[in-house]
């Protein structure tokens, strides 16, 4: 039996590397096995995968030795960080430089790396289009991920970047799916300033990094922006009332108002959606369906996502 390669996925227990675990498990021909890295290999999550057949490691981005450890011997290593869990821009930048230096330090042959676009490069901090927060960023949770791609390319093991679209599962755990307005009718509210917005099944980001590391490392250096499909608001609105079976309407809710929604990260996806709308086709172009379903067959559009997770959507 010829013996397969390792694939380190750091995220295994969350959305992204556990996407790309469970594509690996479910190609019985993969010439890949998975070692998925944790903090916590006795939490829930990892003792799910530990029943799976997957080797479970330890490892933490706040600890560089620890990631050489859970490095060692593997072929690839797929790295993501979760700005959410802390909101330090500063915090995602050393993790991810850990991750890029481990790889190389543990002679990894493919590391594919989860960023976003570093958006100062094209929205300049002393542009007033978008607001800059806290002195230094547009959109602190893409800056911090782009600027450390330079890190990837000078000191990692050969990298390739991936760059995901907005997950619409963001409508089943974050609050923004459809809600009652006061009419009684059912209200999709999103600050899209008129602009149609790159999604995809959070599921399918993990099979497109799956796609990636089959190809190999004639993908090094390269970026791959991936989406399911890219839709308007009334686009989505429509097939929810699809789904549902009921009206949906649309609200494109204004940039500055959905900033003062005093959630925390209000202003930085305020912005986020805003500079997408400056950006425009750019962006899209940036997020391509049939680019992400070369990486992967058998990716979701939106009707076939809301057909398998509507019920799972919180209607209020
Ligand atoms: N939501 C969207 O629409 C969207 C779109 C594009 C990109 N993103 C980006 O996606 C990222 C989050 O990815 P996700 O959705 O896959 O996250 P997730 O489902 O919340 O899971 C986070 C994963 O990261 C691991 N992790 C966190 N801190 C770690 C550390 N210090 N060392 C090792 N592992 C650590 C966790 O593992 P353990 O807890 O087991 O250690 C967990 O598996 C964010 O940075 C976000 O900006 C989100």
């Amino acid at each position: 039996m010829v013996k397969k390669e390792i694939i380190a996925v750091i995220g295994a227990t969350g959305t992204q590397g556990g996407g790309l675990v469970r594509a690996i498990l479910a190609d019985h021909n993969s010439p890949f096995s998975v070692r998925a890295i944790t903090r916590k290999p006795d939490s829930e999550k990892a003792q799910a995968l530990s029943k799976l057949g997957v080797e479970v490691v330890a490892g933490d981005a706040d600890n560089p030795a620890s990631l050489e450890r859970a490095f060692a011997g593997a072929h690839g290593v797929f790295c993501v960080t979760n700005y959410w869990e802390h909101f330090s821009v500063d915090r995602e930048g050393s993790q991810a430089t850990a991750m890029a230096r481990a790889t190389k330090t543990a002679g990894v042959q493919h590391v594919i790396w989860s960023t976003l676009e570093d958006t100062r490069k094209r929205i300049p901090l002393d542009d007033a289009r978008l607001p800059t927060i806290n002195g230094k960023y547009k959109v602190p949770h893409f800056d911090s991920k782009g600027s450390v791609d330079h890190v990837f390319a000078e000191e990692a093991a050969p990298t390739t970047y991936l760059l995901a679209a907005f997950y619409w599962d963001n409508f089943i755990y974050f609050g923004m799916g459809p809600r009652k307005g006061a009419d009684g009718e059912l209200a999709l509210s999103m600050p899209l300033g008129g602009v149609k917005l790159p999604g995809i099944a959070a599921e399918d980001i993990g099979g497109c990094a799956y796609g990636l590391f089959r190809r190999g490392t004639i993908t090094v250096g390269k970026r791959f922006g991936i989406a399911g499909e890219v839709l308007s608001g009334h686009e989505m609105a429509a097939k929810m009332a699809n789904a549902f079976g009921c009206k949906v309407n649309f609200n494109d809710v204004p940039f500055d108002v959905y900033r003062g929604l005093g959630f925390p990260g209000a202003e930085d996806l305020g912005n986020m959606f805003q500079y997408q709308a400056i950006l425009g086709d750019e962006f899209r172009r940036n997020r391509d369906p049939a680019l992400a379903r070369s990486l992967k067959p058998g990716l979701l559009s939106f009707d076939a996502w809301l057909s398998k997770n509507k019920a799972r959507i919180p209607l209020e």
